[in-house]
C-alpha cells in the first residue's frame, strides 16, 4: 500500500461520511445532478457549475466535444482521463481562460458564456468565484507566502490589516502558519502548493477548480496536499479535480466522470466508475494508471 492510500486507508478508519450520493447505485449514464435529486430541490439549490454541450477546437482540431457537466453546491466532482483528454482546456474554459467554441456555461445560475459569446459582465468576479489552483504553484518569488495571500484579497479592495488577519487564518487552515514569512524559494513544493491553496480561497470562491494539484510532488509533500485538500472537502467547499491520483479521487469525490478524446465516456460514482467501469475505454485507462501507481 502506497502512502496515499494509507492516508485513505486512516480516512476511512476515522470514519468520515461517504457522501449520500456515492450510496446511491444510479447507472453511469446519469449525470451528477441527477444523482442528487434532493439537493436540486432544495432552496438555493443552484448547481454552482452548469456546462452544455460545450465545444473547443484548437486549429481545427476538437479537444472538447458537447461536454455537459453540473457540479451541485458542497459536492465534489473529479475528472480523470488521459493526458490530453481535454481536462485542463476544460478547467480552462469555466473561468474563461479558455474561449469555448459553442455551448454555454452557468456559474452561480448566471451565464458566463452562451451562444458561442463571452456573455459574463464581469470577469475578475468571475474569476473570484471560481478559483485555481494550478499543477505549478505560481507564487510571486518576491512576496512572502502571507503576502501572496494578501495580494488579491488587497487589490480587490480589501484593507491591509484585514487581508493580513484573513491571511493568517488562511495560512493556518493549510497548515502553515509557521512559514508566513518565508519566499516560495524557502518552502518545499508541498507548502508552496497549500500556499496557492490558501491564495485561491482569500476571494472566497464559491467553487475551487483543482488541476492536478500533486502531479510535481514527492510523495511526502502530495500527502501534506491531499490532507489540506480533504479537509475542505469535509468542510462542504465545492471543487472540480483533475488528479492522477486516483485512490485519493475515489476516497474525496462524489462523482468521477471519465474523459477521453474530448468526451465524457462515463460518469457515476467513485465505486462504480472504479469498480465496476461500464465501458471498455475506462477499464483500460483504470488498469494502465494501477499499474503506473508507485508500490509501498
Ligand atoms: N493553447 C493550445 N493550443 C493548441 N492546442 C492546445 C492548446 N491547449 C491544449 N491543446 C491541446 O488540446 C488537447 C487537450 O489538452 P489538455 O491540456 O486539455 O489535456 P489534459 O487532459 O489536461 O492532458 P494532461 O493530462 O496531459 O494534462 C491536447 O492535445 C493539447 O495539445
Ligand atoms: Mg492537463
Amino acid at each position: 500500500m502506497n502512502r496515499i492510500e494509507a492516508a485513505l486507508e486512516a480516512r476511512k478508519e476515522t470514519g468520515v461520511a461517504t457522501s449520500p450520493s456515492t450510496e446511491v447505485a444510479e447507472p453511469a449514464s446519469k449525470t451528477f445532478a441527477d444523482a442528487v435529486p434532493e439537493e436540486s430541490q432544495s432552496a438555493g439549490a443552484t448547481p454552482v457549475v452548469r456546462i452544455e454541450h460545450l465545444c473547443k477546437s484548437f486549429d481545427g482540431r476538437v479537444v472538447l466535444d458537447a461536454i455537459d457537466l453540473t457540479v451541485p453546491r458542497g459536492k465534489i466532482l473529479s475528472i480523470i482521463g488521459q493526458s490530453g483528454g481535454g481536462k485542463t482546456t476544460l478547467l480552462r474554459c469555466i473561468n474563461l481562460l479558455e474561449r469555448p467554441d459553442h455551448g454555454s456555461i452557468q456559474v452561480n445560475g448566471e451565464a458566463v458564456f452562451a451562444d458561442g459569446r463571452v456573455v459574463c459582465p464581469d470577469l475578475a468576479a468571475l474569476r473570484r468565484s471560481v478559483g485555481m489552483v494550478f499543477q505549478r504553484f505560481n507564487l510571486f518569488p518576491h512576496l512572502t507566502a502571507v503576502e501572496n495571500v494578501m495580494l488579491a484579497q488587497v487589490r480587490a479592495g480589501t484593507p491591509s490589516r484585514t487581508a493580513l488577519e484573513r491571511s493568517v487564518s488562511l495560512l493556518r487552515r493549510v497548515r502553515l502558519a509557521h512559514r508566513g514569512l518565508a519566499y516560495p524559494d524557502q518552502m518545499s513544493g508541498g507548502e508552496q502548493q497549500r500556499v496557492a491553496i490558501a491564495r485561491a480561497l482569500a476571494l472566497r470562491p464559491s467553487i475551487l477548480l483543482f488541476d492536478e494539484p500533486t502531479s510535481s510532488l514527492d510523495p511526502e509533500s502530495t500527502v501534506e496536499v491531499l490532507q489540506v485538500m480533504r479537509a475542505l472537502a469535509q468542510d462542504g467547499m465545492t471543487m472540480i479535480l483533475v488528479t492522477h491520483e486516483l485512490p485519493f479521487a475515489r476516497g474525496v469525490a462524489d462523482w468521477v466522470v471519465f474523459v477521453d478524446g474530448g468526451r465524457i465516456v462515463e460518469q457515476g460514482p467513485p465505486e462504480e466508475i472504479f469498480d465496476r467501469p461500464g465501458q471498455e475505454r475506462t477499464r483500460a485507462f483504470l488498469s494502465n494508471e494501477a499499474a503506473a501507481q508507485p508500490d509501498a
